[in-house]
């Protein structure tokens, strides 16, 4: 099976990883739209057009299914995903809501995805007396995707994040924004011991496996990354040792243009 994701950058290798777990034998296309990352301090029809513009590019990459590896692109354009996608479309947001057992949540997430309050509405959707606090984090992408995630000063950053979520007395902690499980040692470093770190790729790729396990004459067996394919908007060769240094894997990064107007694939 031929499985597309996307994320503004390096953030989609915490999914792909994850589904690469639990679904062995996909191959998959993901594109990393390294041009305009940040998404996360974006304007709503920024995220909506930009939506529309990798929906359409994946139209012509013949996958079977869709994940949204960009908690920012679920929270505000999910729809228009799915409306320009004519293949299932597994996202973060709906996926992990539903798993959550503790009464007390908080959420990490970008100041984009945390204005629309997305994550404490789809929670409260399956569980309508939890409490959920959503903490915006501007400073956590740029540092990840400048691979500054050991410094002091990211630390004293995160220590800052959570404090008001600590405050409240949570129970967990939801990665809200796919790039923030590249940094899980450092929280968990800084995370009392009794709040569960929760990744929702692990719940998106739940629900992958059990698709996929419903169309199982259409498998192709592969071993590992092999058969994906990587796509960028900008810089290819700095993706590749991105590439390699988070998934081991040392692909060819292909450029593509989203925008119509020059598109190259
Ligand atoms: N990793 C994406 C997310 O989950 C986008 C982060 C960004 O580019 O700001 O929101």
């Amino acid at each position: 099976m031929r499985i597309g994701l996307f994320d503004s950058g390096v953030g989609g290798f915490t999914i792909l990883k994850k589904v690469v777990e639990l679904c062995p034998d996909s191959s998959f296309i993901y594109l990393a739209d390294t041009a305009r990352l940040p998404y996360g301090v974006k304007t709503s029809n920024e995220i909506k057009q930009i939506a529309e513009e990798i929906s359409s590019w994946f139209n012509y990459q013949n996958i079977d299914a869709f994940l949204v590896a960009c908690n920012t692109t679920n929270a505000i354009a999910l729809d228009v995903i799915k409306k320009k996608l004519d293949v299932p479309v597994f996202d973060l947001i709906w996926s992990v809501a539903s798993s959550i057992q503790e009464s007390r949540v908080g959420v990490l997430a970008t100041p984009s995805t945390a204005k629309t309050k997305a994550y404490t509405n789809a929670i409260l959707e399956f569980k309508p007396n939890t409490f959920v606090i959503e903490k915006s984090c501007p400073e956590f992408v740029p540092m990840i995707e400048m691979d500054d995630i050991n410094s002091a000063k990211i630390t004293d950053i995160a220590i800052g994040y959570l404090q008001p979520l600590l405050k409240q007395e949570i129970e967990s902690l939801i990665l809200g924004c796919s790039h923030y499980p590249l940094i899980t040692p450092l929280l968990s470093k800084v995370l009392p011991s009794h709040v569960k770190l929760i990744d929702p790729a692990e719940a998106l790729s739940f629900k992958l496996k059990l698709f996929i396990e419903s169309k199982t004459n259409n498998l192709v067996k592969r071993k590992d990354f092999v058969d994906s394919k990587f796509f960028v908007t900008s810089d290819p060769k700095n993706f590749s040792f991105r590439a390699k240094h988070w998934l081991n894997v040392f692909p060819e990064v292909n450029l593509v243009s989203l925008q119509k107007k020059g598109r190259v694939s």
